[in-house]
């Protein structure tokens, strides 16, 4: 990801809540979790990226479509989001299957996840378990119900089998 696509990267999150995951929270959660109008800091946040997450996106005509991102050295996958206009195409599976290789690529071969309730069939689909549910504290203190999943990659999913 180019640092100047941060606002996209955030416009991409932000419409793939408001969208794909508003039947699964309350209102309260989907406002905290990708509040509008997206300010300006939250961009220059994402801009700088501070912990060094390795992030991607998914460009469809010269458009961001998704968005992944991973902490690599602790095995964990942070973000994967698609364009509402843009779903149920393969892109989802496309950013997973991209973060994946390169987890496998640097020694990583246990993938961790927070699942949003929305995301649990995607992530289920493509081989993550269920491994238990727990809640996140939002910054203005609203729960928000996640599943944590994890897969084991194979060699097929690392640069082993590519
Ligand atoms: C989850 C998400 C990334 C999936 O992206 P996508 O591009 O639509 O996914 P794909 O087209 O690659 O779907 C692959 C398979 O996953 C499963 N799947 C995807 N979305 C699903 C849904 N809402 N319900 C049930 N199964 C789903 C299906 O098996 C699908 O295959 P099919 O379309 O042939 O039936 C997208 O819906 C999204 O951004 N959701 C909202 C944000 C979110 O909660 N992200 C995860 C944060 S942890």
């Amino acid at each position: 990801m180019r640092p100047e696509d941060a606002g996209a990267f955030l416009e991409v999150h932000h419409a793939a809540v408001r969208e794909l995951a508003a039947a699964d929270y309350p209102s309260k959660v989907i406002e905290t979790w990708a509040p509008l109008p997206i300010a300006a800091e939250h961009v220059a946040f994402v801009r700088s990226n501070p912990d060094r997450e390795y992030r991607l996106v998914a460009e469809s005509e010269d458009r961001i479509v998704g968005i992944g991102c991973l902490a690599a050295q602790k095995g964990e996958i942070l973000a994967c989001y698609v364009a509402p206009s843009a779903s149920r195409s393969g892109i989802g599976s496309a950013i997973l299957r991209a973060l994946e290789r390169v987890a496998g690529d640097r020694g990583e071969f246990l993938l961790e996840l927070d699942s949003s309730l929305a995301a649990e069939p995607f992530y289920r689909s493509h081989g993550y378990e269920v491994q238990g549910v727990g809640e996140h504290v939002l910054n203005n203190g609203t729960l928000m119900a996640y599943i944590r999943m994890r897969k084991y990659l194979g060699p097929s999913d690392s640069s082993l089998g590519a």
